[in-house]
């Protein structure tokens, strides 16, 4: 299964994009500067899952906004699977107490960094491997 090519050319700040990689929606938001301040203003204490579960990021990594986006220059950027820590189901965006997503399923809310606040879901939602391989396209995978 190999990787995929997406253009987010169309993505102003505050929009977002779901594609299908392995069979897994993928969630690509070009957040904005607000909800980036949100994310950075958070202490790593009040995370529960402190991790940044990142695979594009040292496994170790700390939870900050900077290690769960697109990286230097790229903050506004997030791509994670979109897919409920919990129990799989697909979360809704830009909802939930923290602004960021929410899953129905079982109340799970997840900040603008994607990270886990409230609820049952464990861990935050993970980031797949991907790059930016122009300033336009980001390589999933
Ligand atoms: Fe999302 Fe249970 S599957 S809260």
């Amino acid at each position: 299964l190999a990787s995929i090519e997406v253009d987010v050319s169309a993505l102003e700040p505050g929009m977002s994009l779901t594609v299908k990689w392995r069979g897994k929606p993928v969630f690509i938001r070009n957040r904005t500067e607000k909800e980036v301040e949100e994310a950075n203003a958070v202490q790593l204490a009040e995370l529960k899952d402190p991790v940044a579960r990142n695979a594009n990021v040292d496994s170790a990594a700390d939870a900050t906004d900077l290690a769960r986006s697109a990286g230097e220059g790229k903050e506004n950027w997030i791509v994670m699977i979109g897919s409920c820590t919990h129990l799989g189901c697909v979360p809704l965006g830009q909802a939930g107490d923290f602004g960021g997503w929410f899953c129905p399923c079982h109340g799970s809310h997840y900040d603008t960094a994607g990270r886990i606040r409230k609820g049952p879901a464990p861990t935050n939602l993970p980031v797949p491997t991907f790059a930016f391989t122009s300033d336009t396209v980001i390589t999933i995978g």
